[in-house]
Formats: structure tokens, C-alpha cells, sequence
């Protein structure tokens, strides 16, 4: 076997592929938050922001191929890691173990495959538009896809609102957990830096949730029109 074939089949070599790749997934998710926080300031920004994206072409296409190798890689290694991890205890989850673990870390599967699903229906609703294809149609005054009319239109919906909120609930969730997860693969884990990175993941994981989250809300109060 190669080295890079052996060391992607020992535990820590898919401990580290689990970590990188989801610090990548959470850099796309931390910018595509900024991207669209600018809803907030108008449509001409968040249209214009699109239409670059639009506009990056083949790029685009090398960034999308690259965030679905990432998501393929961290959802197989860690279900492989989970199998392992299974198979060395010799009885599936020992009830104490259950009980040791937090919440998010129990809910790390369940929140996994949540968002899985959320980011099908969510790339149908405003990437592919097949589930309103009348969004296709949207266009502002200089002939740019209405990204802004799209969202309010989206959200004006209290069903498609409701799912994205639950869905970034349990995104924060997952980033929570997955954060702690990283710093202990990266071996930052003593009593010193341990509650430094514990508060600051849980402080990221409510940014995450609040600013994904104002969107739907601010459209369902009317704060966005
Ligand atoms: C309130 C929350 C969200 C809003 C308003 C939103 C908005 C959008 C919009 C408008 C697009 C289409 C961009 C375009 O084609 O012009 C898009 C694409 C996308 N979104 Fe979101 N998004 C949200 C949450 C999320 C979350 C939480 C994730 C991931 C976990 C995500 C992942 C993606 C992906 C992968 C694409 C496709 C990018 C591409 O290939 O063009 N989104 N989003």
C-alpha cells in the first residue's frame, strides 16, 4: 500500500480528512452568511453579488466540484470512523457512553443528515428554482437575476421560512460540536485552551444561527419588503 493510501486508512489520517474538510464547508458557510447578510442593505448589493457569482463561470463550477468533494469526503470518512469506532468497542453505543455524551454530540448524526436534506430542498429552491420556477423569471431593472425578490418571495412563505430556521438551529448545532471535534484532532485539547475554544465555537455556532436566521424572520415581521 502507498503511504497516502495507508495513512487515509489509518484512524488518525481520517480523523484529519473529517476535520479539513469540514473547516472548509464551515469557511463556505461563514462567507455565504456574509453574502447574504447584504439583503440588509439592499437589493442593488445582494444583486450585484450575485450576478459576479454568476458571472465567475468556470470557476463557479471548480468551487461547486470542489464543496461537493468536501461534503462526499466528510460524510463517508465519518461514517467510516463511526463504523470503526463501532466495531473496536465490540457492542454498538455502550449505554454509559450515551449518557457521557453532550447533547450536540449525541444529535451529530441526526443534525449531519438534517442538513444533508436541507441543502438538496435549499439548492431546488434558489439555485435550481424548480420548486417556485416563476423565481427564474426575476429580473431587476438592469436586467440582473433578482436575487432580493427571490429571498422576500421565498421567505414570504411561513413553511420554507420555518424549515430554514430549524435547518441553521441544527447547522449551529452540528458546527458546535464539529468544532470541539477539530481542535481535539488538531491536539489543542489542555485544560488551558480547552475552555477558550469551547466558548468560542459555542459564541460562532449563535452567529451562525442568528445571522442565517434573521433573513426568514425579518421577512416573515416585514422588516425586509
Ligand atoms: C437564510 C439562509 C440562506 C439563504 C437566504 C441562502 C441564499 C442562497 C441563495 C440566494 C443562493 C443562490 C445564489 C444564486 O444562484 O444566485 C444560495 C445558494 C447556495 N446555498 Fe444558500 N442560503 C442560505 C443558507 C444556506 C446554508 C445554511 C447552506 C449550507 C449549509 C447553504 C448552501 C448553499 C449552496 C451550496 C448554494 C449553491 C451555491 C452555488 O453553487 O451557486 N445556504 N443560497
Amino acid at each position: 500500500m502507498n503511504p497516502i493510501s495507508s495513512y487515509l486508512s489509518s484512524s488518525i489520517g481520517r480523523k484529519w480528512i473529517v476535520a479539513l474538510t469540514g473547516l472548509g464547508l464551515f469557511g463556505f458557510v461563514v462567507g455565504h452568511m456574509i453574502g447574504n447578510l447584504q439583503v440588509f442593505i439592499g437589493p442593488e448589493p445582494l444583486n450585484r453579488y450575485g450576478h459576479f457569482l454568476q458571472g465567475l463561470g468556470e470557476l463557479l463550477w471548480v468551487v461547486r466540484l470542489g464543496l461537493l468533494a468536501m461534503l462526499v469526503a466528510h460524510v463517508v470518512f465519518t461514517i467510516k470512523l463511526r463504523l470503526e469506532n463501532r466495531a473496536a468497542r465490540g457492542t454498538p453505543y455502550a449505554v454509559t457512553t450515551r449518557r457521557a455524551a453532550t447533547l450536540p454530540a449525541r444529535m451529530m448524526a441526526l443534525s449531519g443528515l438534517m442538513v444533508l436534506c436541507f441543502i438538496v430542498f435549499h439548492l431546488l429552491h434558489f439555485t435550481a428554482q424548480k420548486i417556485d420556477p416563476s423565481f427564474l423569471a426575476l429580473h431587476d431593472d438592469k436586467g440582473r437575476h433578482d436575487v432580493y425578490r427571490m429571498m422576500i418571495l421565498g421567505f414570504q412563505s411561513k413553511a420554507a421560512s420555518g424549515f430554514y430556521v430549524v435547518a441553521v438551529g441544527l447547522l449551529a448545532m452540528h458546527l458546535n460540536h464539529g468544532i470541539g471535534s477539530l481542535f481535539q484532532t488538531l491536539g489543542l485539547n489542555s485544560a488551558k485552551v480547552r475552555p477558550l475554544w469551547e466558548k468560542g465555537g459555542v459564541a460562532f455556532s449563535w452567529l451562525i444561527f442568528l445571522g442565517y436566521a434573521s433573513i426568514p424572520v425579518a421577512v416573515l415581521t416585514g422588516v425586509l419588503k
